[in-house]
């Protein structure tokens, strides 16, 4: 059996008073495509950053194909695509600049760092901007070139915290597509989304985490025998195990209040 690309291991991280991972395990091997599913502040963003050594971990481990982020980082980062809720990008740069500084940081031939580029650019459809400064781009378009900048370098992991916002049908589809090609060919995917009809159609497993641990993990059926309800939507599930159901039964009857309420008086 191969060994995982990913391995966290009882992480816990603490910032200040807030307790942001508390105690959570997982695994991402090659070839699959692992969705965190999570309510807001649940702890994804945290996990991927540890992941990717952006933050340390107060306890617990995490490695990527076997490396530890914090002692050795350059190899961690050299196997890792990441995409950022907000990406950072360079805004007076043009999108060319700004991924030739990226394949250049990367120690990309020039040759091949060209060729992958202009592929990638030709795909999501971003040629036409490719001169334009990044600070002129659309939300969406931002996010493209986010993406492409992390597959310059061909990594076998990727880490793609909400890939999806922002983009249109077709990128999404576009991304959607590459994400499975990245996988068929033995990379490993872990992204984070609240989309969940893309979880169900897209992760070989999932990974439902709540407040900082991951409560509940496996493919869409595995996930639906435990609640013992084959009807159920991901989505019911993802309440049920979040503790959110009540929850939104309650703050919609306010929301009822708000609006029809007043029109009665
Ligand atoms: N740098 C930080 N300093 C202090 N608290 C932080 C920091 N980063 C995250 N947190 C806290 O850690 C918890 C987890 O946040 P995180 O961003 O990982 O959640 P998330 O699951 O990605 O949420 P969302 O779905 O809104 O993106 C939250 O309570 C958040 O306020
Ligand atoms: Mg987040």
């Amino acid at each position: 059996m191969s060994a995982p690309l990913i391995e966290a291991f009882e992480l816990t991280k603490q910032f200040g008073s807030v307790q942001a991972l508390t105690g959570l395990t997982f695994r991402v091997m090659p070839g699959e495509i692992y969705g965190l599913l999570g309510p807001n502040g649940a702890g994804k963003t945290t996990t991927i950053k540890l992941i990717n050594g952006l933050v340390d971990a107060t306890s617990g481990s995490v490695t990527v194909d076997g490396f530890d982020p914090t002692k050795n980082p350059i190899e961690v980062k050299s196997r890792i695509g990441y995409v950022a809720e907000k990406p950072i990008l360079y805004d007076s740069l043009s999108t060319r600049d700004f991924l030739e500084f990226v394949a250049s940081i990367r120690k990309i031939e020039e040759i091949t760092a060209t060729r992958i580029v202009t592929q990638l650019a030709d795909a999501f459809g971003m040629e036409k901007y490719f001169d334009a400064p990044i600070a002129t781009l659309s939300m969406g378009m931002k996010q493209k070139v986010a993406l492409i900048a992390s597959l310059v370098h061909q990594p076998p992991v990727l880490l793609l915290d909400e890939p999806l916002s922002g983009l249109d049908a077709k990128s999404s589809r576009l991304v959607k597509d590459l994400i499975l090609l990245h996988t068929q060919k033995g990379g490993a995917v872990l992204f984070s989304t609240h989309i969940m009809e893309v979880a169900e159609h897209l992760c070989t497993r999932i990974g439902i985490i709540y407040q900082g641990k991951i409560v509940a993990e496996g493919t869409l059926d595995q996930l639906k025998n435990k609640t013992g309800n084959k009807n159920e939507t991901l989505e019911d599930l993802f309440l049920k195990l979040t503790n959110e159901e009540t929850e939104v039964a309650d703050k919609t009857r306010i929301l009822g209040d708000v609006f029809f309420k007043n029109e009665a008086a």
